[in-house]
């Protein structure tokens, strides 16, 4: 069996090769509509939505594919792992961004999908990066680093992250100026975005602040957002006030390093972390990698 074979290939008895054991009926099957590499290390992809699905955007899921048969048994188990949901509550189909990590289990297999394809979607969204989580404040800051984008690609096109808020300034930090990409593009849709200039009215989009930065390659803002913010550039650049616990909310996803240096400096700016249960001024959720 080799990776590009679909998930709902059947089974087959490793003893006789030939003999089908029993056709397993993949579970909670949704279609792949859409697939795009951004780079050799990432891709986005849409998939069909299941009718009963309903979620706040900002929350992930579990997806995935058949892990490959047990060569005893010849049983496949699902190799499922937590992907935020980045298009927004109100899409038709479901929009997720991923990192390819070479030998990593499941995106080994994953980048391989195609248009037709069959993945398996656990239709039980959950997640800390929720309007709901925070009390409400006049300007929401979203940090981002590398795939820690897709939660906040779902909250950007949500209109009501505009409704709540005066200004919404997204930071996203890559190593490269080509994993950028995929939020420039969400950007550049969001702020040319009809529908959402009907809802949110005329001028939306000028609440909207975006201000990506890389760390290893050449670009207009280098360095970690961390570092920028102590210094202060962020905010110089940007033309705002220092983050106060008052006005400021934030969410945060990203690698760990980052998720913890972030967490400690929002804290020093006197925020507090929220959840669904109890409302606060900021929140955090790890990007989910392989
Ligand atoms: P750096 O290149 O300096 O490590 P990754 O691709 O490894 O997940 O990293 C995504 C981005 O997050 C990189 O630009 C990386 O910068 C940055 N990053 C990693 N750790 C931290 C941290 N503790 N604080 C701020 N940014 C970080």
């Amino acid at each position: 069996m080799t990776e590009m074979r679909p998930v709902t290939d059947p089974a087959t008895d490793p003893a006789t090769d030939a003999t089908p054991v029993k056709t397993p009926t993949l579970p909670d099957a949704q279609t792949v509509t859409f697939v795009k590499h951004w780079t050799d290390r990432l891709f986005s992809f849409r998939v069909t939505r299941p009718a009963s699905l309903r979620f706040r955007s900002g929350e992930f899921v579990m997806i995935g594919l058949m892990g490959d048969p047990d060569p005893r048994t010849g049983k496949q188990k699902p190799l499922l792992r937590a992907y935020s949901i980045a298009s927004p509550s109100w899409d038709e189909e479901l929009e997720f961004y991923s990192i390819k990590v070479p030998d990593g289990p499941l995106t080994s297999r994953l980048q391989h999908i195609e248009p037709g394809d069959e993945i398996i979607l656990r239709p039980k969204p959950v997640g800390t990066l929720v309007h709901d989580a925070l009390l409400p404040g006049k300007r929401i800051w979203l940090f981002a680093t590398g795939t820690g984008i897709a939660p906040f690609a779902s909250l950007l096109r949500d209109p009501q992250t505009y409704e709540d808020y005066d200004e919404v300034i997204l930071t996203h930090t890559c190593r490269q100026v080509e994993e950028l990409q995929y939020g420039r593009e969400l950007i550049d849709s969001i702020r040319s975005d009809e529908m959402l200039e009907e809802l949110i009215g005329e001028g939306f989009a000028d609440k909207l602040r975006y201000y990506p930065t890389t760390t290893r390659e050449d670009s207009p803002k280098m360095g970690r957002i961390t570092d920028l913010m102590r210094k202060g550039e962020v905010f110089e650049d940007l033309g705002v006030a220092p983050i106060n616990p008052d006005s400021d909310r934030a969410m945060v996803c990203g690698n760990l390093a980052f998720n913890l240096e972030i967490k400690d400096m929002l804290e020093a700016y006197g925020l507090e972390e929220g959840a669904n249960s109890k409302p606060a001024q900021y929140v955090v959720e790890k990007a989910f990698l392989d």
